[in-house]
């Protein structure tokens, strides 16, 4: 049958643009915002309008496939992968700094069969930089192909994280503590910069070495870790095990060897499962 997913990366590509566009403009327009899981969990009215203009033009070509949407999930839809061909959708990833017009904002788009990742769509809607990637045939940012670092150790790496929504004393040590772990073996630098699936796509151009968060969902993680692999580099659970899509927690890098490192270093926040 050819390359049975090639229109459905296609019109993922035609989808990544037409939403980007949508947030660019709103990005700078008067928002309604509300919260979610906590007071710092921030959905606007243009997630919703996003996602559902995503999801809907999906539904209509491909009526047999399921969708795993941040907002319908958090709207009650259930978060689970089966064998089924499988849309895995961020409308606004870094809502935080949409909200606040800090011009790191992207668009998410993953796609899984039989519960393995065939392809990642990223869009970061301000730079208009279009990352893409399908298993087994590299990776892209516009029409250049991405490669990761190959450092290997904490010293002297770039390593970037993201905060997550709980905010409680307890967490909030935990969430330090890891941070001056990495510190004080002497990393370059830590950056925070508002975007899971960008922070991400860093780590695939090889502007960065590594990432990892406690507290991110399936959807942050989709996409970007086709994209990371197909540049090269490992995506792996907090423990140092393999991926667990659902498990809330990450780490990547551009070696196994740095993402072990990192892993080996944490101290585990619970985030639950998303399913
Ligand atoms: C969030 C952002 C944030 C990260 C969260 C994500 P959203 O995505 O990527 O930087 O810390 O874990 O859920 O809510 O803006 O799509």
């Amino acid at each position: 049958a050819g390359d049975p997913w090639k229109q459905c990366m296609d019109t993922a590509v035609q989808l990544a643009l037409r939403a980007g566009q949508v947030v660019r403009k709103a990005l700078t327009e008067e928002k309604r915002v509300s919260t979610k899981t906590s007071v710092v969990d921030l959905v606007t009215e243009t997630d919703h309008f996003v996602e559902e203009l995503i999801i809907s033009a999906l539904r209509e070509k491909f009526p047999s496939h399921r969708f795993i949407g941040e907002e319908s999930t958090s709207a009650g839809s259930k978060c689970v992968l089966t064998d089924s061909p499988t849309w895995i959708i961020d409308p606004i990833d870094g809502t935080c700094n949409f909200v606040h017009r800090f011009p790191l904002v992207a668009v998410s788009i993953g796609f899984a069969v039989n519960r393995e990742l065939e392809f990642g769509v990223i869009y970061h809607c301000i730079d208009e930089k279009l990352y893409t990637a399908r298993k087994g045939r590299g990776a892209f940012c516009n029409q250049a192909r991405l490669h990761v670092t190959k450092e290997t150790g904490i010293k002297n790496s770039l390593i970037l994280t993201e905060i997550g929504p709980k905010r409680d004393p307890a967490t909030l040590k935990l969430f330090l503590g890891n941070m001056e772990r990495l510190l004080t073996f002497q990393a370059h630098g830590i950056r925070v910069i508002g975007s899971a699936t960008l922070s991400l796509c860093h780590i695939a151009s090889g502007a960065s070495d590594a990432f990892y968060q406690f507290g991110l969902h399936c959807w942050d993680l989709a996409a970007a870790t086709v994209i990371i692999r197909e540049a090269g580099g490992f995506v792996i659970d907090t423990s140092g095990g393999p991926l667990d899509l659902m498990s809330c927690r990450v780490v990547a890098a551009g070696t196994m060897e740095l993402a072990q490192s990192i892993a080996q270093e944490l101290q585990t926040i619970d985030y639950g499962r998303d399913d």
